[in-house]
């Protein structure tokens, strides 16, 4: 059985200005261990994915999915109760600024005893120091019993993703979803993060959805891609084949724009020009349409999904029994 499952889950807002769907029928699976690198320009629907899975939508967002299950258990129907006994302990999730995820007001040593308390009752207070000593360990932070009594305005960005990631990974989630983990943090420290979620991940099996801007982190370091336009996934499969023969333009062009691609000392780098659609005045036909250089018109009469798109196809030469 997969760890997770959704099926054709949509996310719906109803807004002053009327109903947005940014999130449209996506499907996907994630088996235990694996991990799954999502990439998309913003806008695109992957942070409201992630919170549908998490079930932290805000009250205005409707979900509707076929499926979405965790190891067997329906989402879309767990009690508080039971959300609690899988949300920030068997599925666990980091966001992109820890200062905003961090209650200011307590220390960061008290606030990983909080998780501990409501998800390892077994635990009695020794223990759960103990607890907290090794998971500062894992994550590196040095000097684990003078940190656990500092606040979050005492440590830098770093030093506080650091303490999220502890905190993520103290009940072992057998799924962690970091979503851009790096984006709100200096660029020298941002790969030392990352490897350090790799490398728990590596240690621990854990499932892993990484949400990131880096094409070349996931390129190397997940083993499923997935990429997510204008609320759809428009075009998923394992990483290595999925980077080097791309089938969707809206792939293509995104790794024409990485640096590291083909050509590391192009310059200026290629960017897809055009917007991401306005929610509220979606193309018809394929979302992509506007932005592609190889749409003709029967792209706009329908909804082509990634692999009815006989045009993008028939360009990258996959038609005739070569998928
Ligand atoms: N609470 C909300 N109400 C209305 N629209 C929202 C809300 N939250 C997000 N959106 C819209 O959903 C779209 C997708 O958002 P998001 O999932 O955060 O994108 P990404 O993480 O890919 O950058 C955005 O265009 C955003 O405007
Ligand atoms: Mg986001």
């Amino acid at each position: 059985m997969a760890l997770l499952e959704v099926k054709n889950l949509s996310i719906t807002f109803d807004t002053k200005k009327g109903p947005i769907t940014p999130v449209r029928d996506i499907s996907f699976v994630i088996e235990k261990g694996q991990s799954l690198g999502v990439v998309g320009e913003s806008g695109c629907g992957k942070s409201l994915t992630n919170l549908a899975l998490m079930g932290l939508l805000p009250d205005n967002a409707t979900v509707k999915a076929e499926k979405m299950s965790f190891d067997g258990n329906d989402l879309k129907s767990l009690s508080n109760n039971e959300w609690q006994k899988i949300r920030g302990n068997r599925m666990s999730m980091i966001f992109q600024d820890p200062m905003t995820s961090l209650n200011p007001s307590f220390t960061v040593g008290y606030q990983i005893e909080e998780t501990l308390k409501l998800h390892r009752s077994e635990l009695n207070k020794v223990q759960r120091k103990k607890r907290l000593l090794e998971l500062f360990d894992m994550v590196g932070i040095p000097d684990p019993a003078r940190r656990l009594s500092q606040y979050p305005h005492e440590m830098s960005g770093g030093m506080n993703q650091r303490v999220m990631i502890a905190m993520s990974m103290a009940c072992d989630p057998e799924l962690l979803i970091a979503d851009e983990p790096t984006t709100a943090l200096d660029v020298t420290i941002q790969d030392q993060i990352l490897n350090l979620l790799l490398d728990l991940q590596k240690q621990t099996g854990m499932a892993l959805i990484l949400v990131t801007h880096d094409l070349g982190v996931v390129a190397q370091n997940t083993s499923k891609l997935q990429v997510m336009y204008a609320g759809e996934i428009v075009e998923t499969g394992d990483t290595q084949s999925l980077i080097h023969s791309p089938r969707h333009p809206y792939t293509r062009g995104l790794l024409n724009s990485h640096a590291g691609h083909g050509h590391p000392f192009r310059s200026p780098l290629p960017s897809i020009s055009g917007l991401v659609p306005d929610l509220f005045h979606r193309p018809k036909g394929c979302q992509f349409k506007p932005r592609c250089d190889i749409a003709v018109k029967e792209c706009e009469l329908e909804q082509p999904q990634m692999i009815d798109c006989v045009r993008c196809l028939k360009v990258t030469g996959s038609l005739g029994g070569q998928q």
